[in-house]
């Protein structure tokens, strides 16, 4: 228990770490929510029209999915589990910004990173093809988390499947005025300053 609960705490605690806000101020680029979508994640970080900082953003938040869950691993796949749902919740829910965080796109992929890499490889065929052809971020994102746990349970890797099934129905939730403007016609392409 005492390890579980480390794993919770420490995956919750560096999931929080809101990188696109910290990059925005670094570069002097003032409060990231203020853009565009209003969102944290590198998707909006690129609408400032800063290439480096969103890549740094990205890394960053790929990052806080992946080391959480690779430390955990050492206690087991259940301890790697538990601490990568506590990173991503940890991403939505900052306790560093009021609970206001990120959609959860960028930790979910260092997640799968952590825990079973061939749905990183899934995850990017899916985006980049989605993204490339409707230029939505968000589009690509709902369609690559959609194909993820039904690859993982294709392949066999049930454990990644259920964990990874939760994460998408809450990346659905979170992506509910995305999914509305992108029915509406009206949701910002990549790239575009908003
Ligand atoms: O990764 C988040 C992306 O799917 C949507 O971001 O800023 O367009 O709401 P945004």
């Amino acid at each position: 228990w005492p390890i579980w609960l480390a794993c919770v705490a420490g995956g919750y605690l560096v999931g929080s770490i809101p990188f696109g806000l910290i990059f925005a101020r670094l570069f002097g680029l003032g409060d990231i929510r203020k853009i565009g979508s209003g969102n944290i994640g590198a998707t909006n970080a690129l609408r400032t029209g800063n290439k480096p900082m969103a890549a740094l953003t990205l890394a960053g938040d790929v990052l806080k999915g992946t080391v959480p869950v690779l430390i955990a691993s050492r206690w087991g796949g259940e301890a790697a589990i538990l601490a990568g749902l506590a990173a991503f919740l940890g991403h939505l829910f900052p306790v560093w910004v009021g609970f206001k965080g990120g959609k959860g796109v960028a930790t979910y992929l260092g997640i799968l990173l952590g825990i079973a890499p061939i749905g990183v490889l899934v995850f990017a065929v899916v985006w980049l093809s989605v993204a490339f052809l409707f230029r939505y971020s968000s589009l690509a994102a709902l369609a690559a988390t959609l194909v993820v746990p039904v690859v993982y349970a294709a392949l066999g890797y049930m454990d990644a499947a259920a964990l990874t099934a939760i994460l998408t129905a809450i990346v659905y939730i979170r992506h509910h005025a995305n999914i509305r403007r992108l029915l509406a016609g009206t949701e910002g392409k990549i790239g575009a300053k908003g």
